[in-house]
């Protein structure tokens, strides 16, 4: 097979070195590889392949020669040099918010709905971690059953946020165990041992912005507009993998068996669901992985046609660099 000229803007962050590791250990077909970051990383060296690579500041020139860009380094960054790649001819995997709700940018994963990638103009937005791993797991339910509602919890970790979070709450773990005060930067409110149900800003309807992103991006993945869906998502004092408790109403009654059969034969999903032995998914395993992980599965008590479960995959890889990389390679057998 070929390989592509790729470049990763954002190369130095927390999805920056997932890019590179996902790179590495899938073997993805590269004739060319450019580390991308801001000024303040110019010269830095990192590791692709035990090849040395020096980090460059990312300027509109970059992307001369350049097939697939993975982009991770903000939706200020996406929105500013996305475009300016995309005209120099390469595909952009963006990892942002930039664009994901632009009609024309298809929003993908590609155990969903991998024909809409032909659809690109130049862009392809990859969606938000917390939608992915949700939508991988109620998907293939959906296509035998189809959803009428969802109602999620999320329990995100603060990699999600970026490196600074990460340092974050290292630091303030130490420090509330050393009997210090802490003093946040990165939250509103201090991370060790707390829990906060703000990420990312309030809307108008009193929903964050994160909870809005689950609502839009899952329906425009599964092209169901009618599903009716309200989430409600939290930071928890977790480095990696984020966890959600999810309930579904289906058109006609599911049972647990049921679904429990159609997600062992699911691509990227695995379950783990044995009560007996205390077999659920859990944040600490998942880290590192590439699943999405189902268990809890359940009657919903409350309705006849409702499943509770619980979901959890590792943010950075399949919420966040995996799921990008798998949007090139199906680009790549296209
Ligand atoms: P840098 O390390 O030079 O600041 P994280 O979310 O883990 O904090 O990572 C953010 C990533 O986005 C880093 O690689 C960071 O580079 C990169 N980044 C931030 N601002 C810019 C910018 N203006 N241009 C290019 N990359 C940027």
């Amino acid at each position: 097979m070929k390989g592509r000229r790729l470049a990763i803007v954002g190369a130095t962050g927390m999805v920056g070195q997932e890019f590179i590791k996902i790179l590495e250990q899938r073997n993805f077909p590269l004739e060319s590889i450019q580390l991308l970051a801001s000024d303040r990383s110019a010269g830095k060296k990192l590791y692709f392949n035990h090849q040395e690579i020096e980090v460059k500041e990312t300027v509109p020139e970059s992307f001369k020669e350049v097939d697939i860009a993975l982009f991770s380094a903000g939706a200020e960054t996406s929105r500013h040099f996305s475009p300016i790649a995309a005209k120099s001819g390469a595909i952009v995997i963006d990892n942002s918010s930039a664009f994901r709700m632009v009609s024309s940018v298809p929003l993908v994963i590609p155990e969903v709905n991998p024909e809409d990638i032909k659809l690109n103009k130049g862009i392809i937005a990859n969606p938000n971690c917390s939608t992915i791993q949700m939508v991988v797991a109620l998907y293939p339910l959906h296509k035998v059953n189809p959803i009428t509602r969802i109602i999620v919890d999320t329990y995100q970790a603060v990699s999600g946020t970026g490196s600074a979070a990460v340092d974050e709450l290292t630091t303030q773990t130490r420090q509330v165990l050393d009997g210090q005060n802490t003093i946040p930067h990165v939250y509103p409110h201090q991370i060790a041992f707390n829990i906060l149900p703000e990420i990312d800003v309030f809307l108008d309807n009193a929903y964050t912005k994160e909870e809005w992103k689950m609502v839009e991006e899952t329906r425009k993945i599964m092209h169901a507009d009618n599903i009716a869906i309200s989430a409600t998502c939290v930071r928890v004092p977790v480095f990696n993998s984020h966890s959600e408790a999810v309930n579904v109403e289906f058109s006609r009654a599911m049972s647990p068996d049921d679904a429990r059969r159609i997600l062992a034969q699911a691509p990227g999903v695995k379950v783990l669901d044995d009560p007996t032995v205390s077999l659920y998914p859990h944040a600490w395993s998942a880290a590192g992985t590439d699943e999405v992980f189902v268990g809890r599965i359940r009657q919903d008590a409350s309705h006849p046609n409702g499943l509770a479960m619980w979901i959890v995959a590792d943010n950075l890889r399949k919420g966040a660099a995996l799921n990008a990389i798998q949007i090139a390679e199906e680009m790549i057998k296209e």
